[in-house]
């Protein structure tokens, strides 16, 4: 059985920054940068610009992770593209993705298998746990991961949705995860759910138990109302559980490998809440510069944190061949995972 390894990171986020002031003054959200910061740790996050949807963010980020894996997309077996803000109910982001790649229309067509992860926050691990078994399994030699959102075009960002509206941020990651002999890559995965809390954090939109699954007006023409086309968040209990079953997810890996929280180079932690990481990272007594943070940066990005944080940890030298990385996340559904990588 060959090892699966990530052989190339990437990641993209759209120009446009905005500030907690942003929201204030352009958007006329009543909040502030103080009450955000000290609740989050988000300073800012970016907003995709018109016409750009999730695809075209993960578009940009795979080709990041191609040229860092030194393939190109004809090398890839399969696509993953793990999303909770897909351009379109259906078809799924991975095949708008491929069709961007333009490999149906090679010489020789490739016609890459592309699956879309709908896992929301935890989408990148559970993206992770499938892109690894593909590989160990002999099946895929080379599969390009990608997690992407474009929140931006559904957030209510006015003051009656300051609560979520506030924490998400557009932008896109990426990895290639590659077959290979040598003893390295991905050592243990958990991934985890409860459906029992799935609407504490959830976006409905529309709802398939009824006909038709969006209420029509006289004139035939949907309506949505506010509380379907906005995420709803149960903020506290969202706390709670991200925090416990974290750090269980995180003592199942280390234990699986006979490994305390102290034998982890790097941690990588899903980006929603400063204060939950660091809650977490206090439990498990590891030291500030083992963990990478992005949160004040870029906000929530969702099935991208993760993904983002790897590429930007790999360019700025501080993951290197041999560490001992741990990533963990935990979101909508709820749904959780975590999983230990020598790099
Ligand atoms: O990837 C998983 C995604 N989500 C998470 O991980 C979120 C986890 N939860 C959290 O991070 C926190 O629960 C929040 C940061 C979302 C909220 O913090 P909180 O301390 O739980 O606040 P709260 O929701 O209980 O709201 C307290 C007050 C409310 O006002 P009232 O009703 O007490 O008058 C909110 O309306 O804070 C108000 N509030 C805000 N005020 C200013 C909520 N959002 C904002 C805001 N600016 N952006």
């Amino acid at each position: 059985m060959p090892n699966a390894y990530i052989s190339g990171t990437g990641y993209y986020v759209p120009p446009t920054i905005v500030t907690n002031d942003d929201l204030v003054e352009t958007y006329g959200v009543e909040t502030s940068h103080e009450w955000i910061v000290k609740r989050t740790g988000i300073e800012a996050r970016r907003f995709a610009e018109d016409g750009v949807g999730t695809a075209e963010l993960g578009f940009e980020a795979a080709k990041d992770a191609l040229a860092s894996a030194g393939l190109t997309i004809s090398d890839i077996d399969m696509i993953v593209f793990a999303t909770l803000s897909p351009d379109y109910a259906f078809p799924g982001s991975g095949v708008l993705m491929q069709r961007m790649f333009k490999v149906a229309e090679l010489e020789t067509p490739k016609f890459i298998p592309a699956l879309d992860v709908r896992n929301q926050c935890s989408g990148f691990l559970y993206g992770l746990a499938t892109a690894s078994s593909m590989v160990q399994s002999g099946g895929c030699k080379h599969v390009l991961l990608v997690g992407a959102e474009k929140h931006s075009a559904a957030l209510d960002i006015t003051t009656r949705g300051r609560t979520v509206s506030s924490l998400f941020g557009d932008g896109a990651g990426a990895v290639v995860v590659s077959a290979t002999d040598e003893d390295r890559g991905m050592r243990k995965w958990t991934l985890g759910a409860d459906g029992r809390h799935a609407e504490e954090l959830c976006q409905k939109v529309w709802d398939t138990s009824k006909r038709p699954f969006i209420t029509l007006d006289e004139n035939g023409n949907g309506i949505v109302p506010p509380e379907d086309m906005f995420a709803n968040m149960n903020g506290r209990l969202v706390f709670k559980n991200a925090v416990e079953k974290m750090i269980v997810a995180l003592w199942e890996i280390c234990s699986d490998q006979g490994i305390g929280p102290n034998d982890i180079d790097m941690l990588f932690f899903h980006q929603a809440n400063m204060r939950i990481n660091q809650y977490v990272q206090k439990q498990l007594g590891l030291p500030d510069e083992k963990v990478m943070h992005n949160i004040d940066r870029y906000g929530n990005t969702t099935a991208a944190t993760i993904p983002i944080l790897l590429a930007e940890a790999e360019r700025d030298g501080k993951l290197k061949p041999g560490m001992k990385v741990a990533m963990v996340a935990f979101g909508s559904g709820f749904t959780w995972g975590a999983a230990l990588v020598d790099w």
